[in-house]
């Protein structure tokens, strides 16, 4: 089976998170546990965050933890590491189910995992012929065929334009709504070919036509923007004095919202931060795992002055 995740920025994340031993680490996006291996190896104790029930029972398999449901999510713990399928905007909450007090780092690795994007029945790829689902929780929620076929032309428009970026957005949402006067769309290749009937795939852009419009449903499907919007300003008041928050991005939308972020709580004199510019992966890297190479990696520390 191929490898869940690999983690990105390995050695930037150690450097920012700066990991003191025996001390407390939020891994909000817990994934295949690439980052929390890193931080349990360098003397840490890890509270792993994750939407999606899968990456929990991955780690959880790894170190041999036993997990339950309780309250309708996912847990399980060993000494120096706890597991909890949970949306990370509830930060606050989930580190007081467990009494943990001192954090010493937060870590965000925002996104979808490679085993989402590979494992075809989550509907997240246009590459693979799935469902339309792309939601992370598969307990709660839309799918992204309830949008597709939900929404009017203008809310399209809207989400395929604000979310994705995609400048074919009014042409796109038209030919939704005339093929799915037939028939609903329900799968990520009757979707693909629609965009593919609009957007041709271009001789000078690898870029698949219909990755705007993906990435548009599935931020949208797993309310990405906002969650994250909710979780940041409860960091700041989690983190002891000289903790570190190192937050990676994959695309402009959530960049912005970190990089704006960590200005507001400078000004308020909360955060000292450690980029001035944020860090990307390194040329190698990028070779090795194509993956990493939208990642930015943006770092700050809490100041002593609150
Ligand atoms: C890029 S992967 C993380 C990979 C991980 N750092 C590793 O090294 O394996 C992003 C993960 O974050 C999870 N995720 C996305 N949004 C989330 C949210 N709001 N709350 C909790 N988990 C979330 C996804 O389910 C996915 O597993």
């Amino acid at each position: 089976m191929s490898q869940y995740h690999i983690p990105v920025m390995p050695h930037e994340v150690l450097q920012y998170l700066n990991v003191k031993r025996d001390a407390w680490y939020i891994d909000c996006n817990l994934g295949g546990g690439g980052h929390t291996e890193l931080i349990l190896q360098h003397g840490g104790r890890v509270l792993g965050i994750d939407l999606d029930r899968d990456a929990i029972q991955e780690v959880a398999r790894k170190y041999k933890i036993n997990l339950q449901i309780k309250n309708n999510h996912l847990v399980g713990n060993s000494s120096r590491l706890i597991l909890y399928q949970s949306n990370f905007s509830q930060l606050s909450q989930i580190t007081q189910i467990f009494h943990i007090h001192q954090i010493q780092g937060i870590l965000f690795d925002l996104g979808v995992s490679s085993h989402q994007l590979e494992e075809a029945s989550r509907g997240f790829s246009f590459n693979l012929n799935a469902p339309l689902d792309m939601r992370m929780d598969q307990q709660i929620g839309a799918k992204a065929e309830d949008l597709v076929n939900g929404l009017n032309e203008g809310e399209l428009v809207k989400l395929f334009s604000k979310l994705g970026e995609e400048i074919f957005a009014k042409s796109i949402a038209k030919k939704i709504i005339e093929a799915r006067k037939g028939q609903p769309i329900t799968t990520t290749n009757q979707l693909a070919q629609i965009i593919l009937s609009v957007r041709h795939r271009s001789a000078t852009d690898p870029t698949h036509p219909a990755t705007r419009v993906f990435q548009a449903l599935r931020i949208a499907v797993n309310d990405e923007l906002n969650s994250l919007q909710l979780a940041l300003p409860q960091t700041v008041d989690l983190l002891v004095p000289g903790g570190r928050l190192v937050i990676i991005s994959f695309h402009s939308l959530e960049d912005r919202i970190v990089k704006n972020f960590f200005k507001q709580e400078q000004r308020k004199g909360d955060l000292h931060i450690l980029t001035e510019k944020p860090i990307t992966p390194e040329l190698a890297e990028i070779q090795a795992n194509p993956r990493s190479h939208s990642g930015k990696l943006r770092a700050a520390e809490k100041t002593n002055t609150r």
